[in-house]
């Protein structure tokens, strides 16, 4: 398209023959021209799960969202698929983090017993699990820790070094637990050599061979997590995670991420943060030809709504702004937590 547009205007059409303002002179006008449009059903929904009941407890550095209970979730599910989000993403909090993060994997635990639920009530719902240990480890890594006197214990790799191929073994486990509660989508997060591929075998060993694996193929170490960090109650104990996230520096090492999870049977890939790498985004969309998520994250709601509060940006024009941006770069769904306000926003 770019290269097009250039073409006609060496031509020698130009001003005044060109005025790219005649298109521009009404809103039905740029209505007509648009190029990019956002729909709800673009969107995803990330949302976290606690143990108990009514509960519906704000998490503070994201305003407008909660730690819900099942029940207070089932509704909340249920009233925004009466206004039109067809997806959302679960995270779950465990009641007990222990080193193995063994909660994941527990039929009972949060994030199955939260499936069934909005299954039973809202049974077209999509609902994708993000499968990952950090929430349910009490060492905050996102799955088993090289620990003198642990099982898995690897004398000659570093204290402390996020155990590959055994925490494979463990995705696989939680994967087809959290699909024989219902879930729509496994969506792994913790950027581990192979997940895609043991999740894949793992779930087909099962029968789940039509559930469909959403890789965060391309995770960057970032620190537009933090507010996450508080929500799911996940931070790591020790270190960060630029052992196994990307570093923000690598465009071309992000491709290649995303090409082994395509080859490993990855059905949709996510790109993650979003708008600090939109090059990142339209990059992989160009050479990876399935479809592609970008996560919004936790960081990038945060700085909007901080920066409206202060009267410093409107909330509504920035944001929308931003997801149109993601979209236009290359995304076909966004997982937002701004998906009920853009729906009300779409309707006004
Ligand atoms: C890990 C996970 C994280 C996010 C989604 N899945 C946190 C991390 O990697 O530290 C971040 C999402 C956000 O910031 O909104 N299970």
């Amino acid at each position: 398209m770019i290269d097009q547009t250039t073409s006609t205007m060496t031509a020698g059409m130009a001003y005044p023959t060109v005025r790219m303002r005649r298109l521009r002179q009404s809103p039905a006008l740029r209505t007509l021209v648009r190029e990019t449009e956002l729909t709800p059903g673009d969107l995803i929904l990330p949302l976290f799960v606690r143990p108990g009941s009514r509960e519906k407890r704000p998490i503070s550095s994201m305003p407008g969202q909660f730690q819900w209970s099942v029940d207070t979730l089932v509704t909340e599910v249920r009233e925004i698929a009466a206004f039109g989000i067809r997806s959302v993403l679960l995270f779950g909090i465990p009641s007990e983090k222990d080193s193995h993060g063994s909660e994941n994997a527990d039929p009972d635990g949060i994030v199955p017993t939260a499936i069934r639920a909005i299954k039973a009530a809202v049974p077209e719902m999509i609902v994708i699990s993000d499968m990952c240990f950090c929430e349910y480890t009490d060492h905050g890594h996102c799955g088993i820790i090289n620990q003198p006197g642990r099982a898995h214990y690897r004398p000659e790799m570093a204290e402390g070094y996020l155990l590959n191929d055994p925490t494979l073994d463990a995705l696989g486990r939680a994967s087809v637990v959290h699909a024989e509660a219902g879930a729509d989508i496994i969506a792994p997060s913790g950027m581990l050599d192979g997940m895609v591929g043991a999740i894949r075998a793992a779930l087909d060993r099962a029968g789940y061979e039509l559930t469909p694996v959403m890789s965060y193929a391309v995770k960057f170490a970032s620190g537009f997590y933090g507010p996450f960090r508080d929500a799911a109650e996940s931070p790591p104990a020790f270190g960060d995670r630029s052992q196994y996230q990307m570093d923000p520096a690598n465009g071309r090492e992000a491709v290649r991420e995303a090409l082994l999870d395509l080859e490993e049977g990855a059905d949709l890939l996510i790109v993650k943060p979003a708008l600090p790498y939109l090059d990142v985004l339209r990059e992989v969309r160009g050479q990876a030809n399935v479809p592609i998520a970008a996560y919004q994250v936790s960081g990038e709601y945060a700085m909007l709504h901080a920066a409206a509060a202060n009267g410093w940006l409107d909330l509504e024009r920035c944001a929308m702004e931003s997801l149109t941006s993601i979209k236009r770069a290359g995304a076909d769904m966004i997982l937002t937590y701004f998906a009920k306000d853009v729906v009300r926003w779409l309707n006004h």
